[in-house]
């Protein structure tokens, strides 16, 4: 019997234990508790699984797709995606067979760094919506069978957050210790030369106070104290306050800075004398005793997940942070996107790369995954990150051929994919003509240091249209009619002229488009639950064209074959020996040589 049929069969006998989803997947049981270890979800014993897929959670077996909400579908004319935008557009999703969707911020913010500077984690932002709007997005998605995931930003607040106006008002006030305030030098200069992640001082001066406050992103963001336990409560609520209105998780957003070692200055990395903040505060000793404390303050019965975007935390560092006895369920690592860049602040300086080199820290964090029974969330893009195409392929390759080739990749790795919306239309990165087109404070600061370092405009500029974070925050293309049916009005952000060709109604039209490759992918993974719930094993590791891997489950044994260069690439095909082919980018393949840029599934 076909998985998915035996899914269907399962949901039938099990009533109100298992719901039946898009493309055949199971939807969770409800009330499991997300503080029980990955893959060992017992549930009622009628429910016991049948095969390992049952053993997994709703969240490992689904696909999750980041929205940005700004840039995603405008429902008033105002130029700014907004949450009615997103309820009219959760078809588009349901068909690509997303089960959740990582909102970005959208809460009350005055919008320094679009919507991760939040002013009142309790209320939508009114460019957004109401949180009627919220309630009714949450509803809608449900119907489909697909969660809300809310970005908790929680390293920082805004400036205008009723917190932190409260702190800088005085010394003595209930949330004077609420955020990081350290004293002047005697020179009266800033307490350590920590530079910011987006450039300048972490260190900005407040009047009042007469003191400095750490901000390890804006001065319009200043960090929390969560030496305070006050703080640590405080967050608390604002997770259960969220939970209760139904969503389905957490991103936890830049949750590796959230502990401060002593404030000490650390060896400059930079001409101006300042070194990374980065450097100083990330992933410190006793973090992980905050976030536990955080993972038990979060309601136990919630179904739900958590992901921490954690940079600085490597493949060995695994075991403390996922897993049963890790503080998430998943975390995002940086290792690969960070591989073709050295120095995160200076990007005029890019690093060539193997691909040998890039499946070993995959292989890295696989393995410690599987082996502390934790799971992984596999992405190539996200709202910060350069479009893949342009970043993980060849100069010169061929985009949709190159689009289905890293789709092939995201949607057959083991653990659960994460997409960026246009991803699965192929964008890529815009190379707009200066500096003052592009909207991104982090941007615009990364140009500035550049410039600062001694690098001409034009190598400044060049930077900027390889690692630009707008390249991940134009508009969703929608149709081919005006401003791409994002808007009726103007968009806030430009619409990326490849529009007519690049747009979700005409790549649903068309049966080779990338849409429709992510659409046949989402859908094998619901027909064969190797590819989902399966071990993982890498072949050919030294190979520098090809990555290929093998899912093996009691469902099936898959063999997964991707082209990464231009070349066509040959490969022992004793590992598809009798094997039969159930998709590919380009027809029937050939055993023992991939054209170039082409993936291929095989069933053994
Ligand atoms: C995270 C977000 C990024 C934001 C930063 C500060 O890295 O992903 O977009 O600018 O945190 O909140
Ligand atoms: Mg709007």
């Amino acid at each position: 019997m076909k998985n998915g049929k035996k899914y269907a069969l399962l949901a039938l006998l099990l009533p109100g234990i298992l719901l039946l989803g898009a493309c055949g997947r199971t939807e969770p049981a409800p009330r499991e508790s997300a503080a029980e270890p990955a893959l060992e979800n017992a549930g009622p014993d009628a429910a016991r699984p049948v095969d390992a897929s049952e053993d997994l959670k709703w969240w490992q077996k689904t696909i999750a797709y980041e929205i940005y909400v700004k840039s995603f579908k405008d429902s008033d004319g105002d130029g700014i995606g907004d949450l009615k935008g997103v309820t009219s557009e959760l078809d588009h999703l349901k068909a690509l067979g997303v089960g959740a969707i990582w909102l970005t911020p959208c809460y009350v913010s005055p919008q320094a760094d679009n919507g991760y500077d939040i002013a009142d984690y309790y209320n939508i932002d009114p460019a957004y919506g109401t949180m009627a709007d919220m309630d009714e997005l949450i509803a809608e998605a449900g119907k489909r069978g697909i969660r809300i995931v809310m970005d908790l930003v929680f390293n920082h607040t805004s400036n205008e957050n009723r917190w932190f106006r409260e702190s800088r008002s005085g010394a003595e006030n209930d949330k004077s210790d609420w955020y990081i305030w350290a004293d002047p030098r005697a020179d009266g200069s800033a307490p350590t030369n920590w530079r910011s992640i987006f450039g300048g001082s972490a260190w900005t001066y407040d009047e009042t106070r007469g003191q400095y406050y750490l901000h390890t992103f804006l001065p319009e963001q200043p960090d929390l104290n969560w030496a305070n336990p006050a703080v640590r409560r405080a967050l608390g609520d604002v997770a259960n306050f969220w939970v209760d209105k139904g969503v389905g998780g957490f991103r936890m957003d830049a949750i590796t800075y959230i502990k401060k070692p002593a404030f000490e200055d650390g060896t400059p990395d930079a001409g101006d004398g300042t070194v990374s903040v980065h450097a100083m505060t990330a992933n410190t000793e006793g973090i992980l005793d905050y976030l536990h404390e955080f993972k038990a303050a979060v309601r136990e019965d919630a179904d739900i997940f958590t992901v921490g975007e954690a940079n600085g935390v490597s493949a060995e560092d695994l075991p403390d942070w996922v897993g049963p006895d890790g503080v998430f369920d998943m975390v995002f690592e940086f290792g690969h996107v960070n591989i073709d860049l050295p120095d995160e602040m200076n990007w005029c300086e890019t690093r060539a790369w193997t691909l040998p080199e890039l499946k070993s820290l995959f292989a890295a964090s696989q393995k410690t995954t599987a082996r502390t029974n934790g799971w992984y969330p596999m992405f190539l893009e996200n709202h910060d990150q350069p479009r893949s195409i342009n970043r993980y392929l060849p100069a010169g390759a061929d985009r949709n051929a190159g689009a289905k080739a890293l789709a092939t990749l995201v949607l057959t790795m083991r653990g659960t994919p994460f997409l960026m919306q246009g991803e699965e239309l192929g964008f890529v990165n815009v190379s707009w003509p200066s500096i003052e087109d592009y909207n991104d404070i982090s941007t615009k600061n990364h140009y500035q240091f550049a410039i600062d370092e001694g690098y001409s405009e034009a190598e400044a500029l060049a930077g900027v249209h390889r690692f630009a974070r707008d390249s991940a925050r134009t508009p969703m293309q929608w149709d081919g009619t005006r401003q791409a049916g994002f808007t009726t009005g103007e968009p806030w952000l430009p619409v990326y002229d490849d529009y007519a060709d690049y747009n979700a109604a005409a790549e649903r039209q068309d049966p080779d488009s990338v849409l429709n490759w992510y659409i046949a992918l989402a859908a094998l993974r619901g027909e064969h639950a190797e590819l989902v719930e399966g071990s993982y094993e890498e072949l050919f590791h030294e190979d520098e064209r090809i990555v290929a891997f093998v899912r093996e489950s009691g469902a099936g044994r898959a063999v997964v074959l991707i082209n990464l260069s231009t070349e066509p690439a040959r490969y022992d095909p004793s590992c598809v020996e009798n094997a039969v082919q159930l998709l590919g980018t380009h027809g029937e393949s050939e055993k023992g040589v991939l054209a170039p840029l082409e993936a291929v599934i095989f069933e053994t």
